[in-house]
């Protein structure tokens, strides 16, 4: 089994929470390759990893936008996302995610009027054929730019280690069918 997580970020929460991941992942042998989505090739078949997780901060409650973006890199210019985001990307992989098992993350701020990003990624890659090994999940920050509440990354280290679970499950399933 092999993981593919990529993921945007722009002031760096989401991108140490996709470290985080990937070390959950890893602590259960499963060999992950962490992208940050603008270096991130779309995966053709041959290429397709077993499982592909996609993580992105929540803006305006779904995906970030160009606008957005700017916005974003106006307070901060040393975003860690300088190019397209996720939204982008996954106009890209269209195409290419029949089949193709996945997990999603964003971070966003506490409470149900945040909206999610994840839901977003979610209900764009099944509706491609994808199918969700786990529901989307998110992980809090306390302000826009002011990182993450304590014990997110532990948290998310332990999703990491849930998802290999599933995922080798779903695979196995897949090969009996
Ligand atoms: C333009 C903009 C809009 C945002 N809108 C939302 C929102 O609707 N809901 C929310 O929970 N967080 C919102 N946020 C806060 C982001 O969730 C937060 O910046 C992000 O989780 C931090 O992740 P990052 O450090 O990886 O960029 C917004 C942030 C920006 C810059």
């Amino acid at each position: 089994m092999t993981a593919l997580l990529v993921f945007e970020s722009m002031y760096g929460s989401t991108a140490a929470i996709a470290e985080a991941v990937a070390a959950g992942l890893a602590d259960l042998r499963i060999p992950v390759t962490v992208c940050e989505v603008g270096l991130a090739e779309v995966p053709s078949f041959a290429t397709r990893p077993s499982l592909l997780v996609v993580g992105a901060p929540t803006h305006q409650r779904g995906l970030s936008t160009p606008r957005t973006r700017d916005m974003a890199r106006g307070e901060f210019a040393q975003s860690v996302s300088r190019g397209d985001g996720v939204r982008e990307w996954l106009d890209q992989l269209v195409g290419h995610a029949s089949g193709q098992s996945v997990a999603v993350f964003d971070t966003a701020l506490a409470g149900r009027l945040a909206g999610s990003a994840a839901h977003t990624i979610g209900k764009r890659l099944t509706r491609a054929g994808a199918t969700l090994v786990m529901p989307p999940e998110s992980f809090v920050v306390t302000g826009r730019s002011s990182g993450l509440l304590p014990d997110e990354l532990e948290k998310a280290r332990s999703w990491g280690r849930s998802l290999a679970l599933f995922a080798a499950a779903a695979a196995a399933a897949q090969r009996t069918r």
